[in-house]
């Protein structure tokens, strides 16, 4: 058989584990598989960019962050269908049986649109999907995206070092995550590292409040902001010094951005396990000729039933951008 493996949308500590899994358990189970990496996510797929890959071109990478074969955003792919044909007709010409991709979000609906295409002019490759994303916000209800852990990993690091100078000054941070409009990364974060807020994407958020428990720690307040939530950091920052003013408080205010940072470094052992996991049902799928699909990233050895590509690229019926009211009954509780 003749596969190719792709990783797509922002990248993520993991799907470097994802591809050597897919090459290494390809070419170990039937040694007569070649196996071509995708160069630059679907951009390469439009110009028929691939490099062949064997078991040392994959070697030492699978706790290296990013991905090795780049992820270029194509913006308008979900839309465009004559780029959806380049893709479709190139996969087909290439005598690809199967495409493997990693992706977030946009991925998902891509590799949605390009099978349907696909299966309605009857061409070769099937699409087998894994989600791969620090957002955490495909099909988040079976499961959590490769790259997650790893970037909660960062975060966690990165917040407690802000605690670490927020504490000696006595300052209130206010700290920006990324997440896309999901609040699962912030949220978790601030969990993980007993932050003392966490704002999430379209929350009312009660500023007077928060102003009076900042005066009534006086001491360090590490606040997380959602990427998605709707007003800039220097925004909020203004809203509570005009506060501070207003009540003679006296207290001083920091920013700093975390996200590029969540995104790099190595990747988490959980996301290791599970991208090479999680390939490696894939691939043994592939040999016994199945369909496409949507494969959730849960446990290692953990079998969850591979869902159609169509409601997997339904947020309706799979994902949670915001965190389900159990998660937020933790979160108060820990206070
Ligand atoms: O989807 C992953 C992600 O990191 C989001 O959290 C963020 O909104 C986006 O990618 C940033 O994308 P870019 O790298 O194109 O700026």
């Amino acid at each position: 058989m003749k596969f190719a493996v792709l990783t797509g949308g922002g990248d993520c500590s993991g799907m470097n584990a994802f591809i050597r899994a897919i090459v290494r358990c390809s070419i170990n189970i039937h040694p007569e598989t070649s196996v071509y990496g995708v160069i630059d996510g679907w951009k390469g797929l439009i110009y028929n960019n691939y490099r062949k890959l064997d078991k040392l071109a994959v070697a030492g990478i699978a706790s290296q962050g990013g991905t090795i074969l780049g992820t270029v955003r194509v913006q308008d792919l979900v839309t465009n269908t004559s780029l959806q044909e380049t893709i479709c007709q190139n996969l087909h010409d290439n005598h690809f049986d199967y495409l493997f991709v990693c992706g977030g979000n946009g991925s998902v609906k891509a590799s949605n649109t390009i099978n349907t295409y696909m299966r309605r002019e009857g061409l070769r490759t099937r699409v087998l999907v894994s989600p791969g994303s620090i957002d955490n916000d495909v099909v988040n209800n079976a499961g959590s995206s490769i790259g997650f852990y790893s970037a909660l990993d960062k975060s966690l690091e990165m917040l407690e070092w802000i605690r670490d100078t927020a504490s000696a000054h006595r300052r209130v941070y206010l700290i920006k995550s990324m997440g896309r409009n999901s609040a699962y990364l912030a949220f978790y974060a601030g969990i993980a590292t007993g932050a003392e807020y966490v704002i999430r994407p379209g929350e009312e958020v009660d500023f007077e409040k928060i102003a009076t428990m900042i005066d009534e720690r006086d001491r360090d307040t590490r606040i997380i902001v959602a990427e998605g939530y709707e007003k800039s950091l220097g925004e909020i920052r203004e809203i509570l010094e005009k506060l501070f003013v207003k009540r003679d408080l006296h207290h001083e205010i920091r920013s700093v951005d975390m996200s590029y940072f969540q995104r790099g470094g190595s990747a988490a052992v959980t996301d290791i396990l599970r991208a090479s996991w999680v390939a490696f049902c894939m691939v043994k799928d592939a040999f016994k000729k199945c369909g496409s699909g949507f494969y959730t990233a849960f446990y290692t050895g953990h079998h969850f039933p591979v869902i159609p590509l169509e409601i997997a690229a339904d947020d309706e019926l799979t994902s949670h951008e915001d965190i389900p009211a159990d998660i937020l009954e933790l979160a108060l509780a820990l206070q």
